[in-house]
């Protein structure tokens, strides 16, 4: 049927160092103070309601001057003004051929246009197409509302940052970004190619704000969700070992990296990780519960650039509300349909 064609060289990290715009008019947010390994993105306050709403795009695969394109910039036009959400998080392949660049800016820029605040986690074919990821995520980060630091010095990959959502007792809630790289070769008696994984370097990173966070709450964990681009190796076992899959459409095997990263054993150490959210496989909007984890899918946000039979593009929305531990989520499709609404209160 259809696969995205495998990957090509793995980039690796460079620091770029640029100031972190300034976004004018925007509500709900305070500024993270001084770029450092432990700084964080963004904190926003919750709204006048309590709730605080997350908007996730994801594989928008986006080409400038494609006709192919034109649903993906519609699809994200509607979305937006359909949900009027506090802040977008694109969880990667927000291009997908040249002219790579000038199409990141062109399907980022109705975020900015709106004066909504974003983040994005790179995917893998984010680096593929001319810009290194360095270049990519620079590029990314001068776009008004773009709230992602520079790379972290030491730590794998470029787009990892915190965003903290606060209550009148300090933070709440934090939302992880991961940047889960492109590919991989692993040498040995053959050479393996596979999807990346998230480093060593990274679980420190997440580690070390996880603590300080859970520190400030009086030792109890902050609820938290990460999101990312390629699944983990443990969606596949959750599928084959009793997971439960609440809701959403389950249209392909999920696309891992081989290698476990032990990412997933760390956030059950630390005790915050409420749900884990990805990106990467078109054909998956399911939200799968396993192991004392959710397993939640971005809907498609993109167009026949590349595969997807999932039918109407959308994009998934998370909801958050003030001093509590649930959390809601919905999909919603392309010409108004809203599916999927659910209470998760793990
Ligand atoms: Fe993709």
């Amino acid at each position: 049927m259809k696969r995205r064609s495998f990957l090509k060289n793995a980039a690796f990290l460079t620091a770029a160092a640029s100031a972190a715009p300034v976004l004018a008019g925007c509500r709900r947010e305070e500024t993270g103070g001084e770029d450092s390994r432990l700084s964080v993105a963004r904190n926003f306050r919750y709204g006048p309601d309590g709730t605080f709403t997350v908007l996730q795009l994801t594989d928008t695969h986006y080409i400038a001057g494609d006709p192919r394109s034109a649903r993906a910039l519609d699809n994200v036009c509607e979305m937006l003004d359909a949900e009027h959400p506090d802040l977008v998080i694109h969880t990667g392949d927000i291009v997908f051929g040249h002219p790579d660049i000038p199409s990141a800016q062109e399907i980022l820029r109705p975020i900015a246009d709106r004066g909504i605040p974003f983040a994005v986690a790179l995917g893998n074919h984010d680096s593929q197409f001319g810009a290194t990821r360095e270049e990519m995520y620079r590029i990314i980060r001068e776009i008004p509302g773009c709230v992602n630091l520079p790379p972290k010095e030491g730590v794998y990959g470029c787009s990892n940052d915190v965003i903290t959502l606060s209550g009148p007792g300090g933070v709440d809630r934090a939302l992880y970004l991961f940047d889960s790289m492109d590919a991989v070769i692993l040498k040995g008696e053959e050479e393996i190619h596979c999807y990346d994984y998230i480093r060593f370097s990274q679980l420190e990173w997440y580690r070390d704000h996880s603590a300080k966070f859970t520190a400030e709450n009086g030792g109890t964990p902050v609820p938290s969700l990460a999101f990312f681009h390629i699944p983990l190796c443990e969606v596949t076992e959750g599928l084959s070992n009793g997971g439960n899959i609440l809701a959403g459409e389950n249209g392909e095997p999920p696309c891992p990296s081989r290698l476990n990263s032990g990412l997933l054993a760390q956030m059950r150490e630390l005790g915050d990780i409420q749900a884990i959210v990805n990106g990467h496989d078109h054909d998956c909007d399911y939200v799968l519960d396993y192991g004392q984890m959710y397993y939640i899918y971005g809907r498609f946000s993109g167009c026949d650039t590349t595969y997807n039979h999932l039918g109407p593009s959308g994009a998934r929305v998370f909801q958050f509300t003030q001093g509590a531990r649930p959390f809601r989520t919905w999909v919603r499709l392309q010409g108004g349909e809203i599916r999927q609404d659910l209470v998760l209160d793990r």
